[in-house]
């Protein structure tokens, strides 16, 4: 394993894709548009924040257009370039007030003060409808009960079991591209879709214990069907959250028929899994826990099934769009591979049959670099939307009750007060900084706070260990064919039509 594949493993970008959900639910957002175009024209005045600045942009047309061609992530970008001077401004879409927060410290306190003084949205807690009470959806103590539970799956004594299995499914990753590589030279492989199986299978026998396996369920190429199912839930919860009217309650598009036959999908998984005796063990991870709650009367058998859901839905696209950035960087960037490819090699050598334990991955300093500046300049979240509700001072700003207000991390990325030369690929900003303590220079990728994400811990483990394993493997580098990327706003930051490879 640890010597490198004679073949060359190549990456490109194409936009084929087979089927693209993404290009339904745009269409979908016409029949969307009217409703919205009533509601903001009959929404009730919030109080108004007269003391803060208004925008120096025009924010409605570059609003609808953003949200139609799925770059909702742009519509912040624009109204911060166009606003570089302040840290507070309001940005007003007709009748309705949204307070921009750009400063790094103004973004912690009001992290800090979350859930007590802000709350998720409204829009966005009803996009979730049918997802449950989990602790993404929930507020209050319910929150606070639900989080305690995640959060424990990734504590110092669990964390570091997560090894072996990560380590199991990584080589069968590998293998399953190494095969493919041999028996169909040049043909071109979608790298994203074909990641999806490999976090997805992470995220069941870590959160559930259960061997998915969807890797070796098909050849490369061949999308599994939960995967299938999995595709269009991103897209079809931004097209509610954005949507001031509930119609997904009245009539079943296209997509809402795809997303529910995934919630139906994760009902069947949950009652499966809980008749099973690995329920009641540890190694079931998270449903564990959530079983001990429900045998103690904490929690219902509903709300096993949205915590579930949740752990899927926040723990699957995040990963994988985070790692095929990260290639993608790798590939763009020879001179940096042949480092990280050195670093590597030298742990990898230290090992038996290239087994990773936690101390090997350690070690691994300037990958880690890789994936942080990789997740600066393609920050998966980059706004956090909330709801202020209870009036709060911000630096010396008040913020009232009942604003809406937007937390763009990705304005500070984009600073050059806080990263010298913003637009250049260079992880040797990161030379000395830990995924853990990331916050503390200024880089929200996983949140900050009280909510900030509970998956991180494993995202850092199952990140390092596939791309040791890749590196050591493979050559990577861009097709000469390649085109630039572009990115989509699916509820996180997307690249558009996947990551396509080529041998
Ligand atoms: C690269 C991968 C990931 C990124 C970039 C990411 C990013 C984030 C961010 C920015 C938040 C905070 C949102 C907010 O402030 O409201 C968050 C929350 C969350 N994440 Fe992740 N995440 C990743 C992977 C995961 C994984 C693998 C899991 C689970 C296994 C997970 C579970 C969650 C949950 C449950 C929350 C909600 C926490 C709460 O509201 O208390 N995430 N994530």
């Amino acid at each position: 394993m640890s010597s490198t594949n004679a073949i060359d493993y190549f990456c490109s970008l194409t936009k084929k894709t087979p089927i693209n959900f993404n290009q339904y639910i745009k269409y979908e957002y016409v029949f969307v548009l009217f409703f919205m175009i009533i509601f903001i024209l009959l929404d009730v005045h919030k109080r108004s924040h007269p003391h803060i600045k208004n925008s120096n942009k025009f924010a409605v047309f570059d609003f609808l257009y953003s949200i139609f061609n799925n770059r909702f992530h742009l519509f912040f970008r624009h109204q911060f370039e166009a606003n570089p001077d302040q840290s507070i401004f309001k940005i007003n879409l007709l009748l309705q007030d949204l307070i921009v927060i750009t400063d790094p410290e103004y973004i912690k306190h009001v992290c800090n003060n979350r859930p007590l003084k802000y709350t998720r949205i409204e829009g966005l807690i009803e996009g979730l409808n049918g997802c449950g009470k989990n602790v993404f959806s929930g507020e209050g103590s319910q929150w606070s009960h639900h989080r305690k539970v995640t959060a424990s799956q990734f504590n110092t004594f669990k964390l570091p079991k997560m090894e072996k299995p990560i380590n199991q499914i990584v080589d069968r990753f590998v293998k399953k591209l190494e095969t493919h590589t041999i028996e169909q030279p040049h043909q071109s492989v979608n790298f994203s879709k074909e990641v999806s199986s490999y976090t997805l299978d992470v995220l069941f026998k870590t959160g559930f214990g259960y061997d998915l396996n969807s890797i070796e369920s098909g050849q490369v190429g061949t999308t599994p069907k939960i995967i299938k199912r999995l595709e269009c839930v991103m897209g079809n919860i931004t097209k509610r959250c954005l949507s001031p009217f509930h119609y997904w309650k009245y009539y079943t598009t296209f997509t809402e028929s795809k997303f529910n036959k995934f919630l139906d999908l994760v009902k069947d998984f949950k009652n499966h899994f809980i008749q099973q005796d690995y329920a009641i063990t540890e190694e079931a991870g998270l449903l564990h826990s959530l079983m001990v709650q429900m045998k103690q009367g904490l929690i219902d058998d509903d709300e096993i099934y949205a915590n579930m859901l949740c752990y899927i839905i926040a723990g699957h696209d995040t990963s994988s769009k985070a790692i095929s950035y990260a290639i993608w960087y790798l590939a763009k960037h020879p001179d940096i591979l042949q480092k990280v490819k050195k670093e590597v090699v030298d742990v990898l050598a230290n090992t038996e049959n290239s087994y990773l334990s936690n101390k090997d991955i350690d070690k691994l300093q300037l990958l880690q670099q890789v994936l942080l500046e990789s997740m600066r300049l393609k920050p998966l979240v980059s706004f956090i939307l909330l709801e202020c509700i209870e009036d709060d001072v911000v630096g010396d700003t008040e913020i009232y009750a009942g604003a809406q207000v937007v937390l763009t991390t990705e304005a500070v990325y984009r600073n050059a007060e806080y990263f010298p030369e913003p637009e250049e690929f260079k992880p040797e900003r990161w030379e000395g900084v830990s995924f853990e303590r990331c916050t503390d220079y200024n880089l929200f990728a996983f949140g900050y706070g009280p909510r900030m994400c509970p998956g991180r811990k494993m995202v850092r483990v199952q990140m390092l260990i596939l791309f040791a394993k890749l590196i050591a493997n493979f050559d990577i580098k861009l097709a000469e064919n390649s085109i630039e990327l572009v990115d989509e706003h699916v509820f996180v930051l997307s690249p558009e039509g996947g990551l396509n490879s080529y041998n």
